[in-house]
C-alpha cells in the first residue's frame, strides 16, 4: 500500500499509538481512545505533491513561499486595500483569528486580579469532506462526453485526490498549535492541585486527533502523563453534548434545513454570471448547472487545506467569494442558529453542562444531548479543573452560542441579496480549529464598567466594593461582549458579565430550548425567516 499524508491517519501510526492513552481494551469505553470505536466514516486520499503543483510565482506578484498552503492566486476584483478569499470560506477556512471582534475591544488583566478557571469549546482541525461532491463523479465518469477550455481547461486533466472526514496535516498543525498557545495563555492553572485532568472529544476519529494534537502542543508528547481523554460516543441515537444533532431526531429532518435551502437560493443569485462565464469554458455547456459552481468553490476550500493549492479557486471573482461565505452565513443561521427551530436545542446539552461546572452541582436528572451517566460521574465530569478542554463541532458550537441566549447573532440575513454588514461571519465564528475560550476572572473588587474611558492612568477598580468574579468569553481570540445580549450583565466596556448576571442571564436557557418539542415535536416546516428565536414558532 502506498503511503500517504493527505487526509491519512498516519503510517507513523504505532510510535503515535505508544504515546497513547490506554492500548488495551481493558479500560471502560469512555476512556479508550486505542482502538477507536464508534469513529465515523473515514477514507485516506492520495498524497499532495505542492512542490510539483503550485503554479505560483503568479506574474507580477512577489513571490510568496507557501507556509505550508499555497494562498495566493490572482483573483478578479480584490480590493486594493486587501482582502484574502481564503479568509471567505466560512466554515471550511483554515484557522485565522477573528481579524474584525465582536464590537468591543481587548483589556488587559487589571493588575491583582486573576483567571482562575478556563472553559475551552475547539472545534476539530481542518479535515477532508465529509462525502465526496455529485459533481466529482458526474465530471470524472464522463470525461468522454465534456471537453473544458481557457481557464477551466485543468478540469481536463483533473483527478479527485481527497479522503473523507479525517484530518488533513494542516488540520494537525492548527490544533498543535492552538495548544502551544494555550499553553502561553493558561499554563499557569496547571498543575490541577495535583491530578491529571479530564478533557473530553468525541469518539470520532478527527475529534480523538484533533484532542491529541492540542495536548500534545499544550503538554507536549508525554501529555498522557498530564491529561486523561474521555471521549463520548457519536453516533445517532446516542447522547453527547458534543455532537448533540444525534439525540436531536428534528435537527436531522427537513424542518431544519431552512438554511440549505436559503444557500440555495441565494447560490443562483450571487453565481448566476459564474455560471454562466464557466458554462462559456465547457462544451456541452450543461455538463455543469449551479450545484456544480458551487461545489467547485467547496472544491477549492477543501484542496487548499488538503493538497496545498487548487486550481477551482481563482475561477471566482471576489465579490463570488464573499458571495460563498455569505451562502455559510445564512446556511448556519436557518440551519443551526436563530432561524432554526432545533438551534437552541442541539446546543443547550452543553450550557447545562457549563452552568453545572460554574455552580458546582453534577448534572443528575436529562439535559438535553447531555449523557447523564458520564455528568453525573466525578471521575468523567469533574466539577474543580482549573483547565477544562472540550472539543466539538462547527455546527454544534453555533448551537451553543444559540443556546446561550446571544442574539447578537440573532439578526436575520435574508437569502436573494448580500447583507455587507452582519453580526453572523462563520469564518469569523466557526473556521476550522475555532476556539471559545470562557474565563473565570476574580477580581479583589469590582472592575470598572467603563475601562480606560476616564484616560489611560485611571484606576481599572472601583473605588470600594467586595472581590468579584467575572466570566469572559473570547471567540477566536476576540471577545464576545456579553451585555450586548444579556441586559443582566450591562454595556461593559471589557464584555465581561459579573458570573452571578450570568447565571441569571442563562437562567431561562433551558426553557427557551423548548428541548423534548424542539427535538421530538410533530411541527410544520417552516420556510427560512419564518423562525427567529432558535426554538419551534
Ligand atoms: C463513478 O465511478 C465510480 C468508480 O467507478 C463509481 O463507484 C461510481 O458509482 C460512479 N458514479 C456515478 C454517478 O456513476
Ligand atoms: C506533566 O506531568 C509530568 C508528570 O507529572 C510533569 O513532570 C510535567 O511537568 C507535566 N507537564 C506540564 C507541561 O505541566
Ligand atoms: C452514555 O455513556 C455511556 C458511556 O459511554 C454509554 O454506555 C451509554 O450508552 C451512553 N448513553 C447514551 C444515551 O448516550
Ligand atoms: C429518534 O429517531 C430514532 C430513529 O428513527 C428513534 O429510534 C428514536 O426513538 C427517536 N427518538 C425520540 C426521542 O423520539
Ligand atoms: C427545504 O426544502 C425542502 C425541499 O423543498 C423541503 O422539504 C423542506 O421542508 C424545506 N425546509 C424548510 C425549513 O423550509
Ligand atoms: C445539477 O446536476 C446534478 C446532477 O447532474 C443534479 O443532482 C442537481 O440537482 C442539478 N442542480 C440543479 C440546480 O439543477
Ligand atoms: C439522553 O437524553 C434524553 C433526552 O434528554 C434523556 O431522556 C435520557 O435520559 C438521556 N440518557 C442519558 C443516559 O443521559
Ligand atoms: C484539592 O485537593 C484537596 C485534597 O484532595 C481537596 O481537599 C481540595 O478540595 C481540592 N481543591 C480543589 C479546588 O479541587
Ligand atoms: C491572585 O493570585 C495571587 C497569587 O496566587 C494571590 O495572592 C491573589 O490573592 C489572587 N487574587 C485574587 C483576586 O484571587
Amino acid at each position: 500500500m502506498r503511503a500517504s499524508i493527505v487526509c491519512a491517519i498516519g503510517v507513523a501510526g504505532a510510535a503515535v499509538i505508544e504515546k497513547r492513552q490506554e492500548d488495551s481494551s481493558t479500560v471502560p469505553q469512555y476512556f479508550q481512545t486505542y482502538p477507536e470505536l464508534y469513529t465515523g466514516p473515514t477514507l485516506t486520499g492520495e498524497p499532495a505533491a505542492l512542490a510539483e503543483t503550485n503554479p505560483a510565482p503568479f506574474p507580477g506578484t512577489t513571490y510568496i513561499p507557501p507556509q505550508p498552503l499555497e494562498t495566493q492566486a490572482p483573483i478578479i476584483g480584490t480590493p486594493s486595500d486587501g482582502g484574502n478569499i481564503f479568509q471567505l470560506f466560512g466554515q471550511l477556512s483554515h484557522y485565522f483569528p477573528n481579524p474584525d471582534g465582536f464590537g468591543v475591544d481587548e483589556y488587559t488583566l487589571p493588575k491583582g486580579t486573576n483567571i482562575t478557571k478556563l472553559h475551552m469549546l475547539h472545534r476539530h482541525g481542518s479535515r477532508c469532506p465529509t462525502a465526496k461532491y455529485g459533481t466529482v463523479d458526474k465530471l470524472l465518469n464522463n470525461t468522454d462526453k465534456w471537453q473544458a477550455s481557457g481557464k477551466l481547461s485543468f478540469l481536463n486533466e483533473w483527478t479527485y485526490k481527497l479522503g473523507e472526514q479525517i484530518l488533513v496535516p494542516v488540520g494537525k498543525q492548527e490544533l498543535f498549535d492552538s495548544g502551544v498557545l494555550h499553553q502561553y495563555l493558561y499554563g499557569n492553572l496547571y498543575p490541577n492541585n495535583g491530578s491529571k485532568i479530564i478533557a473530553r472529544s468525541t469518539t470520532q476519529d478527527r475529534m480523538i486527533q484533533s484532542a491529541e494534537y492540542f495536548l500534545a502542543g499544550f503538554f507536549g508528547l508525554r501529555w498522557p502523563d498530564n491529561a486523561t481523554l474521555e471521549v463520548i460516543i457519536e453516533e445517532p441515537n446516542f447522547n453527547n453534548s458534543l455532537a448533540g444533532y444525534f439525540a436531536c431526531n428534528n435537527s436531522n429532518l427537513p424542518v431544519s434545513t431552512g438554511g440549505t435551502n436559503a444557500t440555495k437560493k441565494w447560490a443562483s443569485v450571487y453565481l448566476a454570471d459564474a455560471l454562466e462565464r464557466l458554462q462559456g469554458m465547457i462544451d456541452p455547456p450543461d455538463a455543469i448547472n449551479i450545484t456544480d459552481v458551487y461545489n467547485f468553490q467547496s472544491l477549492c476550500a477543501y484542496e487548499t487545506v488538503a493538497l496545498g493549492y487548487s486550481s477551482f479557486c481563482d475561477l471566482f471573482t471576489f465579490e463570488e467569494w464573499q458571495g460563498y461565505e455569505y451562502s455559510v452565513d445564512i446556511n448556519f443561521a436557518g440551519n443551526n442558529a436563530f432561524q432554526s427551530p432545533t438551534g437552541r436545542a442541539v446546543g443547550i446539552g452543553w450550557v447545562e453542562e457549563l452552568r453545572a461546572r460554574l455552580t458546582h452541582e453534577y448534572l443528575t436528572t436529562a439535559r438535553g444531548s447531555v449523557n447523564v451517566t458520564l455528568d453525573s460521574m466525578p471521575s468523567t465530569f469533574p466539577l474543580d479543573q482549573a483547565l477544562n478542554f472540550d472539543f466539538s463541532h462547527d455546527t454544534n458550537i453555533m448551537s451553543i452560542l444559540t443556546a446561550f441566549g446571544l442574539t447578537q447573532f440573532q439578526p436575520f440575513m435574508p437569502d436573494t441579496t448580500y447583507t455587507p454588514h452582519r453580526s453572523l461571519i462563520v469564518s469569523h465564528m466557526e473556521p476550522f480549529a475555532a476556539r471559545l475560550d470562557i474565563e473565570i476572572i476574580e477580581a479583589p473588587r469590582p472592575v470598572v464598567v467603563n475601562r480606560g474611558a476616564l484616560g489611560p492612568d485611571s484606576s481599572p477598580y472601583a473605588d470600594a466594593g467586595e472581590p468579584t468574579t467575572y466570566v469572559h468569553f473570547k471567540l477566536n481570540q476576540r471577545t464576545i461582549p456579553l451585555g450586548v445580549s444579556y441586559s443582566e450583565c450591562g454595556l461593559r466596556r471589557d464584555g465581561w458579565c459579573e458570573i452571578g448576571a450570568f447565571l441569571d442571564a442563562t437562567a431561562g436557557a433551558w426553557e427557551a430550548s423548548r428541548y423534548d418539542y424542539a427535538c421530538n415535536g410533530d411541527y410544520e416546516s417552516l420556510p427560512y425567516g419564518s423562525i427567529n428565536s432558535g426554538a419551534p414558532q
